[in-house]
C-alpha cells in the first residue's frame, strides 16, 4: 500500500531524513520509534508532501507522492493527524469535521460513522475546538482524519500530554481501524502503549532507518529498546 524508497529530505540546506526506505500494507500497523529530532515527524510530512524529497519515492497504491501537488495527497486516501493537533482552533467541531469532509469529497454518512466512534464530539458540534479539553481535541484531530475515509492513517505521537483513558480510546480507535483494513504509520513515545498493537517497529536514528522488525521480535528481545532509544 504504501512504499518508501530512499527517501531523503530536510529543511533549507540542512537534510534530515537520509534514504529511508519503508514499506506498510493495508491493515498493518507500523510504528516509528526514535528518539527526539530523529525525523520521525519530517518523515511523516514528507509522505504528505508538506516537505519536498530531494531523493527517493513515495509509491501510494501505485502513484508516485512526490510527484504530485501536495494539496492532493490527502484525497489520495491518507489521512494525517500532525503532531500536537493543529486544529482550526476558532472553529468548531462541526466546522473542522467538515473540512475532513470536503478534503475527501465524502458525505454525511462518513460523518455520522465518525460520530458513532466519537460521541463526545457529537455532543459538543458547536463548541470553538480551543475550548475542548487535550482528550477531545485529539478526537477531533482523529475524527477530521478518519472524515476522509482513509486507507492509510498517519498519527504523530497522538498520546502526548493525554490521560490513561484517552490513550486506552485512541489505541482501541486503531485497532479498530486495523480490522477494517487501514494501514496505520503510528509515531509513539511509549512503546509500552504501542508493542502490543504493532505488527512492525522501524527505529529512525539520526534521519537513518537503523532497523525494522516484526514487533513480536521487539517484545522478545526489550534490550533493543535500549540499543536504539535508551530507554
Ligand atoms: N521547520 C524546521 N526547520 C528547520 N529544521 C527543522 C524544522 N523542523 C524540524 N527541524 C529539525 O529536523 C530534525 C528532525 O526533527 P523532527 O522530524 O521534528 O524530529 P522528531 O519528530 O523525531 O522529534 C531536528 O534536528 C529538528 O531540529
Ligand atoms: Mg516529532
Amino acid at each position: 500500500m504504501l512504499e518508501l524508497t530512499s527517501v531523503s529530505s530536510g529543511y533549507a540546506g540542512a537534510q534530515v531524513l537520509r534514504e529511508v526506505s519503508l514499506s506498510l500494507n493495508a491493515g498493518e500497523i507500523v510504528c516509528i520509534l526514535g528518539r527526539n529530532g530523529a525525523g520521525k515527524t519530517t518523515m511523516m510530512k514528507t509522505i504528505m508532501g508538506l516537505l519536498k524529497a530531494s531523493q527517493g519515492q513515495i509509491i501510494f497504491n501505485g502513484t508516485d507522492l512526490t510527484t504530485i501537488a501536495p494539496h492532493k495527497i490527502a484525497g489520495c486516501g491518507i489521512g494525517y493527524v500532525p503532531q500536537g493537533r493543529r486544529l482550526f482552533s476558532e472553529l468548531t467541531v462541526a466546522e473542522n469535521l467538515e473540512i475532513g469532509l470536503m478534503a475527501g469529497n465524502k458525505s454525511s454518512a462518513t460523518l455520522d460513522k465518525v460520530l458513532g466512534m466519537f460521541p463526545r464530539l457529537a455532543e459538543r458540534l458547536d463548541q470553538r475546538a480551543n475550548t475542548l479539553s487535550g482528550g477531545e481535541q485529539q478526537m477531533l484531530a482523529t475524527g477530521r482524519a478518519l472524515c476522509l475515509e482513509p486507507q492509510l492513517l498517519l498519527l504523530d505521537e497522538p498520546t502526548e500530554g493525554l490521560q490513561p483513558s484517552m490513550i486506552a480510546l485512541i489505541r482501541d480507535t486503531v485497532v479498530a481501524l486495523k480490522k477494517q483494513g487501514v494501514g496505520i504509520l503510528l509515531v509513539e513515545q511509549r512503546v509500552d502503549a504501542v508493542l502490543s498493537i504493532a505488527d512492525k517497529v522501524m527505529f529512525l536514528e539520526n534521519g537513518m532507518n537503523r532497523d525494522v522488525m516484526s514487533a513480536d521480535h521487539l517484545r522478545d528481545n526489550p534490550d533493543l529498546l535500549k540499543k536504539y532509544i535508551g530507554v
